[in-house]
Order: structure tokens, then C-alpha cells, then sequence
């Protein structure tokens, strides 16, 4: 029988997770060298090097990668086992665990500042990914709740409308449709346009309804942010379509307008989603309690 700590695993998993001794020692809220004790500790008591390092780079050995695995599974069982007992006190208390696409970072902080300080005792731990790799942690059952644009057709999930995600066609200010009214969709073959990388949601909802419309997509640029888009649309490189919540209205509408494009802007929703059957834990139920109250008067009514 290996004589291994739980502390030793916990450790392990956040280097392995982090690909960094640093961060897992900032994570931890412990000293570096305690994080490199407790690794070699764990390597003397397997018997295998488990961790190489290379430079400041990480790497898992085989026998790194099959401990890695397992450590994922037995932490997240121990979590549901300390959740429920928080449960069972009733305590408002414990992890969260919320994955959120790449988009909601607009808006997903300032809903949780105000959660953590009438909750002091949630610990949320949010992924930010794009939508594909969101889907993937769905399949996986890896999180409590997962924020996005549009509800997942091909997995068994529950999901609920909480904020206007309207998608506005963008141009730089001196664009020569910037003042015209009425534009015809069809219009839209005529340009090019700035898209998110394969994966974003944003991207998948513009090339649905291009297809819809019969009309030719013409991808000048891919960039993987929202913000180098808009700064690309600024710099006169071609238009974009993205949520609005990627906008503060200010700053933007001072070198960007919205195109008034036929059937824009596209009304969509923002979606929180569990998978259907999930029993939500306390601190999970208080989040979905919170943004219900605290959303609800943005949200059209009758959705
Ligand atoms: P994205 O998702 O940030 O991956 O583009 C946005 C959405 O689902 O609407």
C-alpha cells in the first residue's frame, strides 16, 4: 500500500493541470519549494518519475499521465463527497465549478463580484474556453454549470435563458454603409469579414444563418479574440459580426457603428445549462438563484 497524502495528490494534480510548479504554488497558497517536496516525495513513494522538466516547462512522464488521470477522478468524487456533506449542514459553502464561453467574459465578472461578496464562502473556479472545448467538459460531466450562446442539440442538457446575446454587424466609422438604413442581407456577399477561430460559437451562428440565407460567406481574417476583431474592424480591415455584449457602448460607438443590416440585429439568448438529471449541489442551486434575481429584468419578456 502506497503511503500517499491527499495533500501530495492535490498538489500533484494542479502542477499536472497548471504545467507549472509557480503556479500551482500561487494556487495552493504554499512556497515553491514546498510544492517541489511534496512532488519528489510522491515520485520517491511511486517509484517512477512522474513530472520531467525541461527549461521552466512541465511535462508528465506515462506513469505522470496515468496518475494525472486518476488524481482528476478521485478529486472530483472527494469534491461531490465534501459537497454533499456541505449539503447535508446546509452550509453555503464549497466549490463551484462554472465553464463559460470565450464571449461572457464581458459580463460573467460582474455577475460573480457581487455573488462572491454575498457568498464569501463559494469558491468559484471559472473556465473561460471557447465553445467547443465548453462542449467537451459538458460531455464529460466536468463542471456544475456551463454558460453559452446556444443550448447544445447532441447532449441531454437543461438550460435556461438569462441575458440578451444579439449579434450586430460592425464596421469602422468611415465605412460608406455607416449612415445607410435598410441594407439588403444579400448585400453582405459583397464584403469581407473578420471571424472567430473554428470552435466559437459566435462563428458557428454566422455561418448557420449565411447558409440559411444562400448567401456567400467571405472570411478575409480569423482571429481568436473578440478584441482583436473589433480592433481589426477599426483598422478598416472588412466587417465583423459579433454578440453585443462584446461592446461598451462608449468606447466602441466613438470608432465602430452597427450596420443596419435586414434581420439585425439577430435576437439570441444567453444560456446557463446542466446536464439533464444533474442533482445541482447547494452552492450550485444559490448561483442559478442568483443570476435568475439579478438578471431578470434584462431578459425580453415572455423568454
Ligand atoms: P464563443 O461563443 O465565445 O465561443 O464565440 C459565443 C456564443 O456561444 O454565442
Amino acid at each position: 500500500m502506497l503511503r500517499i497524502t491527499l495533500r501530495q495528490l492535490r498538489t500533484f494534480e494542479a502542477v499536472a493541470r497548471l504545467s507549472s510548479f509557480t503556479a500551482a504554488a500561487k494556487e495552493m497558497h504554499v512556497s515553491q519549494p514546498t510544492v517541489s517536496k511534496q512532488i519528489k516525495v510522491l515520485h520517491e513513494e511511486i517509484g517512477l518519475p512522474l513530472i520531467e522538466q525541461v527549461g521552466k516547462k512541465v511535462f508528465l512522464t506515462e506513469a505522470g499521465e496515468e496518475l494525472y488521470a486518476t488524481c482528476a477522478e478521485w478529486l472530483n468524487t472527494w469534491g461531490q463527497f465534501e459537497q454533499t456533506i456541505a449539503d447535508y449542514k446546509g452550509m453555503k459553502q464549497g466549490t463551484l465549478k462554472i465553464s463559460a464561453v470565450t464571449t461572457t467574459k464581458y459580463f460573467m465578472p460582474r455577475i460573480l463580484g457581487p455573488f462572491c461578496k454575498q457568498y464569501p464562502g463559494i469558491d468559484i473556479r471559472l473556465e473561460v474556453l471557447n465553445r467547443d472545448r465548453i462542449l467537451e467538459r459538458l460531455a464529460n460531466n466536468e463542471d456544475d454549470l456551463y454558460i453559452m450562446g446556444i443550448p447544445p442539440e447532441d447532449i441531454d442538457v437543461e438550460s435556461e435563458a438569462f441575458l440578451p446575446n444579439p449579434l450586430v454587424v460592425l464596421a469602422p466609422l468611415s465605412h460608406p454603409w455607416a449612415r445607410q438604413k435598410n441594407i439588403a442581407f444579400e448585400e453582405l456577399a459583397h464584403q469581407q469579414f473578420l471571424m472567430r477561430e473554428r470552435g466559437s460559437g459566435t462563428r458557428l451562428t454566422i455561418e448557420r444563418i449565411f447558409k440559411e440565407r444562400g448567401v456567400p460567406l467571405n472570411v478575409r481574417m480569423e482571429l481568436g479574440s473578440n478584441e482583436a476583431i473589433k480592433q481589426a474592424v477599426i483598422g478598416g480591415l472588412g466587417l465583423a459580426v459579433l454578440s453585443g455584449s462584446t461592446l461598451s457602448l462608449a468606447e466602441d460607438q466613438s470608432e465602430m457603428c452597427f450596420l443596419d443590416v435586414e434581420g439585425f440585429p439577430i435576437k439570441r439568448n444567453w444560456h446557463i445549462v446542466k446536464v439533464s438529471g444533474k442533482k445541482l449541489s447547494v452552492t450550485a442551486k444559490t448561483f442559478l438563484d442568483f443570476m435568475r434575481e439579478h438578471t431578470k429584468l434584462l431578459l425580453p419578456s415572455g423568454e
